[in-house]
Parts: structure tokens; sequence; C-alpha cells
């Protein structure tokens, strides 16, 4: 294995590495085109001499993409994009082992997690990757002597998605930004059945609840809130949704969940799950309505969706009954448990995402930091879609991968198809 000169690192223990090599192996068994992708990179070396800065949840998966980015010949920087979501493990062997700066310890305070940040930031990265848009965003705001060298970024995540599309219209924007997420290779699966598995995977792990029988409130009716939805039904609870976008909930309700506004189905529900991108949609009075024994999780990127600062301004800090849960004494005697915090429970209390769906996230991740470096004289300080030729080739791989053959268009239907002057016959 090439190791980097110049690795720095802040990690947990390196003496850990060994079972993160195991695991990071594990994972590249479930991402074939990935791999693929690494082994084309090791060959063409479209990252030579470019320094990449990354804020990405530090999993089996992440590592396998950094070391497609570094086998690309890239010098690779990362630091965790929640202060929960690390796996000290992996971190250990990134840095150790496999050459890559790595800046990322599980439960770091919010002082260390921008500590890493910027300690990422001082390796004076040309191009980012973030999941949340927290490193362009410390670019802008507290290092802007660094942004004039980035020739581009990626972004993992719909947070990040709105949060960059918002610094563009309010023209700040330094460099141009592809959104990962908006591939459909990457929403349609890891949003959706990545969210949908991963998320029940953190409950039930925090608390070995069981979901049959249970009536379980989904907050958002995005991909995500859709793969949360299904999955619940497909255990055997009774899924309620909230939205507040009427195609969304109109679609919830033709997917045969009952739709309710959350102050109603705040006293029903005695599961909640928050997916919305949104600040308080688990507020304070929702959660003095719930019943007794209610548990409260979130599965959107920031710690915001559940309201935890109101909630321990009525009902205290809280005590922590097992890990990843913390029991709320409510003032009317009711108690209601808070799942990892707030943070997003499949990577606080779960391990993310299968390899298998992050395979396809981070193809989309790898072949949109190769188009940056080819493209970016070209291109402008904007937010761009990744370009469909690399979405429709991934979905091509991953098939091939799976084994699964599909049709194609004879030269009849490709005509038909081109032209307007067929009709009813
Ligand atoms: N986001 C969700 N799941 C993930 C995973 N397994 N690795 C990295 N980022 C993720």
């Amino acid at each position: 294995m090439s190791v980097q000169t110049n690795v720095k690192y802040d990690v947990k223990d390196p003496a850990l590495a060994a079972e993160g090599l195991r695991r990071i192996e594990w994972a590249d068994r479930q991402m074939p085109v990935l791999r693929l992708i690494r082994e084309r990179f090791e060959r063409e070396k479209p990252f030579t001499g470019i320094r990449m800065g990354a804020c990405l949840h530090v999993t089996t998966e992440t590592a396998n993409l950094v070391r497609a980015l570094k086998a690309g010949g890239a010098e690779v920087a990362l630091c965790a994009s929640n202060p929960l979501s690390t796996q000290d493990d992996v971190a250990a062997a990134l840095a150790t082992e496999h050459g890559i700066s790595t800046f990322a310890i599980t439960g770091e305070d919010n002082v260390t997690y921008y500590k890493h940040l910027n300690a990422v930031l001082d390796t004076r990265p040309q191009l980012t990757m973030d999941d949340g848009a927290d490193l362009v965003s410390a670019l802008h705001k507290d290092r802007n002597d660094l942004a004039d060298q980035v020739i581009g970024s990626t972004e993992e995540t719909t947070t990040g998605v709105i949060r960059l599309t918002a610094m563009a219209k309010a023209k700040v924007l330094k460099f141009p930004v592809i959104a990962v997420n908006e591939a459909n290779t990457k929403h349609m699966f890891d949003n959706r059945y990545g969210t949908g598995q991963s998320t029940l995977d953190g409950v039930i792990r925090a608390t070995n609840v069981l979901l049959a029988g249970k009536t379980l409130v989904v907050l958002g009716y995005g991909w995500c809130g859709k793969g949360v939805a299904m999955r619940a039904k497909g255990m055997g609870a009774n899924v309620v949704v909230c939205e507040v976008d009427p195609l969304r909930g109109l679609e919830a309700v033709m997917d045969g969940f009952r739709v309710l506004p959350i102050a109603q189905a705040a006293k029903e529900g005695e599961i909640f799950i928050s997916v919305t991108g949104n600040i308080n949609a688990i507020d304070v009075k929702h959660i003095l309505a719930m019943p007794e024994g209610a548990l409260i999780a979130n599965s959107g990127h920031f710690n915001v969706e559940i309201n935890l600062k109101g909630l321990q301004e009525v009902a205290g800090e809280g005590r922590r009954v097992r890990e990843f849960v913390d029991e709320y004494l409510l003032p009317s005697g009711k108690r209601v448990y808070v799942l990892g915090e707030g943070r997003l429970i499949n990577l606080a209390a779960a391990e993310g995402h299968p390899a298998v769906v992050m395979d396809m996230s981070f193809a989309n991740q790898a072949l949109s930091a190769e188009y940056v470096v080819k493209n970016h004289a070209k291109l402008k300080k904007q937010v761009y879609m990744v370009p469909k030729h690399i979405d429709d080739e991934i979905a091509r791989l991953k098939l091939k991968a799976m084994g699964v053959k599909i049709d194609t268009l004879t030269p009849r239907q490709r005509k038909y198809l081109n032209s307007w002057e067929e009709g009813t016959e």
C-alpha cells in the first residue's frame, strides 16, 4: 500500500486500525462500481497533484471512496461531517494504513468538530467534498483566503444542496459545486432504500423496540421519508405521515398511509422519526402531547429537527437510560425518550446506509470529482446537476454488477420515439 509521507491525524486510537481494515475490506466487497472506478483511477491518475479536502461520515464506505480518490493520485484529508457518525476503527485504518490525513473521533464535542474541519482546511484543498456543506460554509465564512484556490466541490446530501443553492442565489458562492444528491442513482436509492433501512436499524439497535403493531409517525415524505415509511410498514408498524407539501401529502395518502398534522399525530404516535431537513419539525408542544414512553428520533442531516433545547428547558437535562437513549421527565409526569441526542440515528446508533447502496452514491462522488477536475475552467460559480452520462453509466454498471440484463430499443422503436408523424393507426 503506498503511504503518503505527510500524513497528519487525530483519531481515537491508532491501534484500532486492524479491525478497521477488515471492515473496510468487507464493505469493498459490496461496492463493485466504486471498485471499477478505483481500478481505472489507478491506471489513469486523474487527480495527480490535487489536494482534496473531504468532510464526510467516516465509515467503511467512505473509506473506500477516499481509497479511490487516492488511487487516482489525490492527496486527501478527511474530517467527520457529524460528531457521532465516526467509526473509530475506520479512522485509525485510514490514518495509519491508507495514508489519509484523518481528523475524526466519535463523540467529539463542537469545538473539536470545528478544529478537525479546520485541520482539513489547513491542507489548502483545491477540491472539496461535503456532506451537509459545513466545509464549504467554513471556507466562505472563516477561511475566505483559501477559497480562491478551490476549483470546485461536490455535495452529498439534500440539506447541503439546499444550503449551497441559497449561497449561489445570494451570489456568494465562490466556486462550482456538483450536487451529487440530485443524481437519480443517488437519491432514488441511498435516500430511499438506504435511509429507509438504516434508520429503522438505528432505532432498533438503540432501543430493541418491536415495530410490529406500533404507531410510527414519519415527518417528511421526501425520498428519505418514503423509504422510512415503506420499511416501517413492511415491519408491521401502523405508519402515519406528516407533510407540509400538498403533493407529497397526497402521494403518502395514495401510497396507503394515514396523513395527519403533527399536532394530531403527536397524540397518537409511539415512535416518531423526523426526516424533513427543517428546524423544529418536532417542537416542544408536540412532545408535551405525546403518550407516555414515546420514542423520538431524527434521521435528517442536522440535529435541529427535534427542538431539544426547548425540551430541556421544560424537562431538564435528561437521564441516559441506555446507550443512545435519553429519558426526559415532562411536567405532566409522562416520560419520553430521545434517541441519539437527536442526531441522525442511522449513523449514530447503527452503521449508516449499507455499502451496496453507498456504492452508487460514492461512484457519483468519485466521477463528479473527476468531472470538476476536467471541466472546472468551463464551469460557473453555480450548483450543477451530476451530468446525465455519469448517472446513466453508474446505473448501467450497477445492473451489470448485479447480473441483471435489460432490453435495448430496436431501430424501429428508436425511430418511432424520435418521430412526431406517427399517431393513431
Ligand atoms: N451516509 C449515510 N450512510 C452512510 C455511510 N454508510 N457512509 C457514509 N455516509 C453515509
